[in-house]
């Protein structure tokens, strides 16, 4: 883990309040999992002493750059977003422990689910198990056409299905949908997971004795780093159902399926 002052390359908005930020700095050499995080200073309002967690959507160990994309929501986000290139970031990271793919093998069947502003860590997800030969398949849900980002780019790794809440895109209503139409015909190797609580809480049922199935947490952090608590949720052991909290910034954001009382 490192603070460093990133440099920004590039500051875009892919659509509105939705920001992509790439940056460049020494802490890139240190991101060998994806779905880690930032943990980001906002840049200008010194009132603002937490730092904002922002998950890692794609890590690029030759340019030493990786990307960040975020909605520019409440004030440390919307402080983020009027930074352009050339000015820096203070950043803490990467933290948190990431989504395993080192297991994936040539010819496997991978699947993303993510719903808006968690879809981003699950980008690096993919394009790690197309690099290593799977087949993916990415179900992704939005508020609606005019907030989707990052379709081109998923369907250049694999057959995507989209939903808006809408109807604006794709199928009409929640994700579920289409997990309850999709899952029972077939059986991925890896299951990889990211978004709004109900999403991850009907990929944890589906998935509950899956081995190699994930959700990761986007709590409300403070620190980042495991020593204040302010992010614990509740966990139980599979093997022996004991109840213990655990501190999602530095157990998680990433845990397997069934052990986390969505
Ligand atoms: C591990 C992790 C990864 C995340 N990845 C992304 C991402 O890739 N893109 C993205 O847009 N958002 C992401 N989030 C959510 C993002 O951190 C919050 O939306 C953001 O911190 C809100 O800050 P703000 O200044 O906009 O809002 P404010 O309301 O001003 O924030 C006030 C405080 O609440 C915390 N907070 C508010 N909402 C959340 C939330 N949903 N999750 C965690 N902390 C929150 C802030 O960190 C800050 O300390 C992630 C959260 C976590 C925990
Ligand atoms: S945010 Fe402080 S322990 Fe997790």
């Amino acid at each position: 883990m490192k603070q460093e002052n990133m440099k920004i390359i590039e500051q875009k908005m892919l659509a509105p309040n939705i920001f992509e930020m790439t940056l460049e700095g020494l802490i890139v050499q240190e991101m060998l999992v994806p779905g880690q995080f930032l943990h980001c200073q906002p840049p200008t309002r010194s009132d603002l002493l937490l730092r904002r967690p922002i998950s890692i959507s794609s890590i690029d160990l030759k340019t030493s750059q990786c990307k960040l994309i975020y909605r520019a929501e409440g004030a440390g986000t919307k402080d983020m977003s009027q930074l352009s290139a050339n000015e820096t970031l203070d950043v803490l990271g990467p933290l948190g422990n990431g989504f395993p793919v080192e297991d994936i093998s040539e010819g496997e069947l991978v699947i993303v689910v993510g719903g808006g502003i968690g879809i981003p860590p699950l980008y690096e997800v993919a394009r790690q198990a197309r690099l290593r030969g799977a087949q993916v398949m990415a179900f992704l849900g939005f508020a609606s056409k005019d907030v989707m980002f990052y379709l081109e780019e998923f369907q250049a790794l694999g057959d995507v299905h989209v939903s808006t809440d809408d109807g604006s895109y794709g199928t009409n209503g929640h994700l579920g949908i289409i997990l309850d139409e999709i899952l029972p015909q077939i059986e991925p190797s890896a299951v990889y997971s990211c978004g709004p609580t109900p999403l991850l809480a009907k990929v944890d049922q589906y998935f509950e004795e899956h081995p190699r199935a994930y959700v990761s947490l986007e709590e409300r952090m403070a620190c980042g780093v495991g020593a204040c608590a302010a992010c614990v949720c509740q966990t139980k052991d599979k093997k022996t159902k004991k109840m213990r909290l655990k501190k999602v910034c530095d157990e998680g954001p990433v845990f397997a399926t069934g052990v986390v009382n969505i």
